[in-house]
């Protein structure tokens, strides 16, 4: 039985996704993790191909007998958030936390990598571990991965993301488009300085800027088709030196993101345009620049139902839900691109323990009771691609 033999490492996971919990690395930091990492998969024998990352890395489970190349990729960094949730394992670093469960997800992948290897006779194919850094931080770590082959000869890749919303136990499923594209910009408006008092021989950047973050919400309701949600969100503005003084520089930091792979393409040009527009009529100039770019991460319908079956099979018909698709940003879309995959939502709800938490609280809490429920939809899936590309 697959579950007894996920069970078997039940203890041994928790541990590991405490030591992970307790020394998180944020974003292209993530050194030690990646050489922990780097100790199971080494340990199991897992063949490592050469790459040059600074962190994170790929290794494959080689099955005695031959078969196709499937890939299960899990997320290796934390945030830039202070844990409060009082937990005896908390971050022992400060002002660092595993707040998007991806110490879950390694925790879970690891378990699914050790099963799978105590499987290795069985396995005919390869499954290849993808330990990816900085998913939150664009342009993210999916490209660099891909550039160093991680990809090369994939059939299918599986991952998995963390649920709050959604109780142990469950898993959350929704085909095609389910998280959003992100255009990350930079927008400086540059006017002219003047003193307060005299606004007509300056040309005034604050209000300019004010006009400008106005009219860009003007593309949501007027420019996109309605049925297609879309944001435009400035999460930071700075400008101005002093009271008495007409600023001449102000600068905004802004993501745009959608659901539609066309309004994906649209939305820079639209941006610039009004940019250009309301800083023309003020007689002001700008600059615009694009710091990162997602895609739409479009989930395979077919990999969906392989997912579905291997679920529902194993935990019942009640155990697959169909999460709504959500205007966050996840570079595993970029690896949707390349080859057919999906993304399941892991359940981790327990209001008993305080897991209802959002995503990035400081409170964030995962019930780990979800770590086997992952591991043996994982295991189950990767058996399940390498027998029907068998077949
Ligand atoms: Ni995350």
């Amino acid at each position: 039985m697959i579950r007894d033999r996920v069970r078997r490492y039940r203890d041994e996971q928790i541990a590991w996704r405490r030591h992970l919990h307790q020394h998180p690395e944020v974003a292209n930091e993530e050194v030690a993790t990646t050489a922990w990492l780097r100790q199971h998969t080494e340990r199991l024998g897992l063949v490592e191909p050469s790459h040059n990352l600074a962190t994170g890395f790929f290794a494959d489970l080689v099955g005695d007998q031959p078969g196709p190349l499937i890939a299960i990729r899990t997320d290796i960094d934390a945030l830039p958030i202070h844990e409060e949730t009082g937990l005896p394992f908390a971050s022992k670093y400060p002002g660092k936390m595993h707040a998007c469960g991806h110490d879950m997800h390694m925790a879970t992948v690891l378990g699914a990598a050790h099963v799978l290897n105590d499987l290795r006779s069985q396995l005919a194919g390869t499954i290849r571990f993808l330990f990816q850094p900085a998913e939150e931080k664009p342009p993210g770590g999916a490209r660099p991965l891909m550039a160093a082959g991680a990809l090369d000869g994939v059939r299918m890749i599986f991952g998995l993301h963390v649920d709050p919303d959604l109780p142990t136990g469950t898993i959350g499923l929704h085909d095609g488009p389910t998280m959003a594209s992100v255009y990350d910009f930079d927008l400086t408006i540059i006017g002219q300085a003047g003193h307060a008092a005299r606004p007509h021989n300056a040309t005034d950047a604050l209000v300019t800027a004010a006009e400008v973050i106005t009219a860009l919400q003007t593309i949501v309701a007027r420019d996109i088709d309605p049925t297609e949600p879309i944001v435009i969100t400035f999460g930071e503005i700075s400008g101005g030196t002093a009271r008495n003084v007409i600023a001449e520089r102000v600068s905004l930091v802004g993501t745009a993101r959608t659901l539609s792979p066309e309004s994906a393409t649209q939305l820079p040009e639209l941006i610039d345009r009004v940019v250009s527009g309301v800083t023309a009529s003020r007689g002001a100039n700008y600059e615009l620049n694009e710091v990162a770019r997602y895609p739409v991460l479009s989930n395979d319908a077919a990999v969906n139902r392989l997912l579905e079956r291997c679920t529902t099979t194993a935990f019942g018909s009640d155990a697959v839900r169909d999460t709504r698709p959500m205007l966050g940003g996840e570079d595993f879309a970029c690896y949707l691109e390349r080859v057919p995959g999906a993304m399941f939502r892991l359940g981790i709800r327990n209001e008993a323990i305080g897991a209802d938490k959002s995503w990035h609280s400081p409170m964030f809490i995962a019930d780990e009771d979800a770590l086997v429920v992952g591991t043996e939809v994982f295991v189950n899936a990767a058996l399940t691609a390498l027998d029907e590309a068998r077949t």
